[in-house]
């Protein structure tokens, strides 16, 4: 596999993963709206790789600017990064989550087997099991009900992914389902961007301890949990990106359909990551204790071993690097990216 075309490749995963594939040798060319991202993040990654990344201001909802980009390049397959991901704001606007990610996958679906590239590597999430049958968990676990847009985008294009798959199986398509990603390259060049107030943890956290907002509020410390909050499987973003360089093996190998989950296996609560931060980085992160927040459900972690298994992929990241690198990046860029 050599030729990648990256969507979303100027976000937080994809810039990552744009880095990682280029050191892995693979050929890269990004698209990306820029609707919640910057062109400096590739700027950087080229610093970081040293080499040139190719990219069309293009959206994957419109058919033309794909085409053109793909009657240019001829990709072995792509790596689809590109939506909307905020789970709040799907809640207030239903139907943009679902029309940029759903009508955006099935225009860019159309388009890659048009020009018969049909291995697809697709992020989707830990969301897409509900509140898990299992911990940890499997990808046996059965999908459950996601509680906003943003989950159903993800848990209704896996669906229609696996239906391509089956009725053409000239498709390779691997789901690869993200558990919680935090942390940053660690040259602190690149990293997590959000627009406003953050909505996931540890970019709120980052945001505190730099002196951009006051304290962290903790959603619930009466959960059926060791300290009473929330437990996830955080991983850190560059042993995310890696693992899509091994998913491209499975891709390589003609997979068919092939899913996993990747996570690290481990569970932190809330105060083992503001604990592990303030430790490693010798900050002040003030935090009170809030309600718990519509949604949210005690514990998940995951069960890695089919990727290593399957993949030969494994995190390598604990949470003192997840913790080290997240600071890095916020502290040499308080305000993100520069405007281009
Ligand atoms: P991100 O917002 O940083 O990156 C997504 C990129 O897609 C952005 O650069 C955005 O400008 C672009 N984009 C959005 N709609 C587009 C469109 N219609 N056409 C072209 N480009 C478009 O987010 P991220 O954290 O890097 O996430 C990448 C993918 O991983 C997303 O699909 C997200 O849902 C999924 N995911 C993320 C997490 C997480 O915690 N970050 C967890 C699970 C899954
Ligand atoms: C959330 C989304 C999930 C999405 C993922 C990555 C929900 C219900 N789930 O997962 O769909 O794929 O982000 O984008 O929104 N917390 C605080 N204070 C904060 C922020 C978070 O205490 O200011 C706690 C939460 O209650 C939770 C943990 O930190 O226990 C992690 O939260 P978050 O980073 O938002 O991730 P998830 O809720 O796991």
């Amino acid at each position: 596999m050599s030729k990648i075309l990256v969507t979303g490749g100027a976000g937080f995963i994809g810039s990552h993963t744009v880095v990682e594939l280029h050191q892995a040798g693979h050929d890269v060319v990004v698209i990306d709206n820029l609707s919640n991202s910057n062109k400096v993040s590739l700027q950087r990654v080229s610093k970081i790789t040293g080499k040139e990344v190719p990219f069309y201001q293009v959206d994957i909802r419109d058919r033309k600017g794909l085409e053109e980009v793909m009657a240019v390049h001829k990709f072995d397959a792509c790596i689809h990064f590109a939506g909307l991901k905020a789970v709040g704001e799907s809640v207030a606007k239903p139907w943009e989550y679902y029309e940029n990610n759903i009508s955006g996958t099935l225009v860019l679906l159309d388009v890659l087997r048009q020009h018969n590239c049909k291995n697809i590597i697709f992020s989707s999430s830990a969301t897409v099991y509900g509140d898990p049958a299992q911990i940890p968990i499997t990808e046996q676990c059965p999908k459950g009900q996601c509680t906003n847009p943003y989950g159903w985008t993800k848990s209704m294009l896996e669906q229609v992914l696996m239906d391509i798959q089956k009725a053409d199986p000239e498709w390779n398509v691997v789901l690869l389902r993200y558990f919680n990603p935090v942390g940053a390259h660690k040259s602190g060049t690149i990293g997590e961007n959000p627009n406003g107030i953050p909505n996931n943890l540890m970019p709120y956290i980052t945001q505190v301890a730099v002196g951009k907002r006051a304290e962290l509020g903790v959603f619930g410390n009466d959960y059926d949990t060791p300290d009473g909050t929330g437990v996830r499987d955080y991983i850190h973003v560059v042993d995310l990106a890696r693992g899509h360089v091994c998913a491209i093996k499975a891709l390589e190998r003609k997979c068919g359909l092939a899913i996993y989950n990747l996570g690290t296996g481990h569970g932190y609560s809330v105060l083992d990551m503001v604990n592990a931060f303030v430790k490693v980085n010798d900050v002040k992160v003030p935090y009170s204790i809030k309600p718990r927040r519509a949604g949210d459900i005690a514990t998940c972690y995951s069960d890695p071993a089919k990727a290593e298994k399957e993949l030969g992929w494994k995190a390598e990241y604990g949470i003192d690097e997840m913790v080290r690198d997240s600071w890095n990046w916020q502290r040499q860029n308080p305000e993100g990216y520069p405007e281009n």
